[in-house]
């Protein structure tokens, strides 16, 4: 089913990411683009910020934003006046639409009232807070800085001061039993949430727990554990009203993230800010933008030469489709035809491999019908493997290849 809020003619909607590169700490399991310093000049990084807006709209004018989201690193740290006056800018850079979400992400050990309540009068009317885990053990093996009663005042804080808060979860941590994680899904559901994101813990390659892992000090549950806890999650959630609408994410209806649905829709979007990702259609194609991604060299490039762009890359037809495909199975809605016709210019069955997709669809991994080609929950549970499937003998028709 699609969300409410922004099923509207199939429109994926047109969002603004801003990434704010700084933490208090390194979590050891954490591989984006975050990083510790000392101290952090404020005003310099609104003025980049603000900087790398002017020189992205040169390039996309007459948008309407539908979606504004402050991504991190921990964004909760950055002074809520930069987030006003990037709010602000942005409306006056683009038609900025009156229903627009606009989320911040914030970290318990930074979550004070004062700061909420300035990062709500900039106009943020969204946020979403990493908790993490309920359990104070837990925490301390993530390398969290707050415990569980420090994550549940910030929740409860949040609560107060913004119309919409989401909280994120990381399941399949060390030694983790079904039981327990039963038991804190239903603590988490105390909370009475709308929105939460729970990821299954990935160690990534040049984190601490990456290392930590090949030394055999950190051993994390095996695939049929995982799988366990996955299904576990789904259930929980699905009877207390929360049903998955993305692999990781769950909501009540009409409370879906927005802006990540724009992504995952395969929208466009602007990103600004260290390493941001963007995708920007333009004069009929499709482009792939990325920032540099140390901050301190993005900050030089937006001072000197008004931007920290590294790559603008067009994306053909192949990718477009990888991309779309890749993006919209984690979407219980799927990817509609109108999506297929928008990016490709032709219906799915023109493009994919027949026997491919009746093979999937027998196993009972993948639905394709008037409306949509999706992935079943089964499917979503060996989402890597289906979608090679997919994506494998794929022909794009001649009106595609653009
Ligand atoms: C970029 S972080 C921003 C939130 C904020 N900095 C914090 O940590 O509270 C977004 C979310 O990604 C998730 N995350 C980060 N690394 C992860 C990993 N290796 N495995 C699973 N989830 C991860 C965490 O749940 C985190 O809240
Ligand atoms: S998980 Fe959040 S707080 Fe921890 S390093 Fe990553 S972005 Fe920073």
């Amino acid at each position: 089913m699609a969300d409410g809020a922004t099923a509207a003619a199939g429109d994926p909607g047109f969002g603004l990411y801003v990434h704010w590169p700084f933490c208090l700490s390194k979590c050891p399991y954490c591989d984006f683009n975050s990083h510790v310093r000392d101290s952090i000049e404020q005003a310099r990084w609104r003025a980049a910020l603000l900087r790398e807006l002017e020189h992205a709209a040169a390039g996309s004018a007459g948008h309407r934003i539908t979606s504004i989201f402050f991504g991190g690193g921990t964004p909760s740290l950055m002074a809520p006046e930069t987030a006003a006056a990037v709010i602000e800018r942005a409306a006056t850079l683009w038609r900025l639409d009156p229903e627009a979400e606009i989320t911040l992400e914030a970290n318990p050990t930074s979550a004070e009232a004062e700061a909420f309540r300035g990062f709500r009068a900039a106009g943020v009317n969204r946020l979403s807070l990493g908790v993490q885990a309920l359990e104070d053990d837990a925490l301390r093996a993530l390398g969290r800085q707050h415990g569980a009663a420090e994550a549940l005042a910030a929740l409860r804080l949040a609560r107060r001061v913004f119309p919409r808060v989401s909280f994120d979860l990381i399941y399949a941590r060390p030694g983790q039993g079904l039981d327990a994680w039963r038991a804190e899904l239903g603590r988490a559901l105390e909370e009475a949430p709308d929105h939460l994101s729970v990821y299954q813990l990935t160690i990534e390659p040049g984190t601490a727990f990456h290392a930590a892992q090949r030394r055999g000090e950190l051993v994390v549950p095996d695939e049929d554990r995982a799988a366990a806890l996955f299904d576990a999650t789904q259930e929980v959630l699905e009877v207390a009203g929360l049903p998955a609408y993305e692999v990781s994410n769950h909501a009540r209806p009409g409370q879906a993230s927005r802006h990540n649905l724009t992504y995952w829709r395969y929208g466009d979007y602007l990103g600004v800010g260290p390493g941001a990702h963007g995708r920007i259609t333009r004069g009929g194609r499709k482009l792939a933008t990325r920032r540099h991604r140390a901050p301190e060299a993005w900050l030089h490039l937006v001072e000197t030469q008004g931007h920290g762009t590294r790559e603008e890359t067009v994306l053909d037809a192949d990718l477009r489709l990888a991309e779309m495909v890749m993006m919209g199975l984690r979407l219980s809605e799927g990817i509609p035809r109108a999506g297929f016709l928008r990016e490709l210019a032709a219906e799915p069955e023109e493009i994919l491999d027949p026997a491919r997709i009746a093979s999937a669809v027998e196993a009972g991994y993948l639905e394709l019908d008037a409306q949509a080609l999706r992935a079943t929950m089964a499917g979503r549970r060996r989402l890597d493997a289906l979608i090679r499937h997919v994506l494998e003998g794929a022909t794009l028709p001649a009106a595609a290849s653009a």
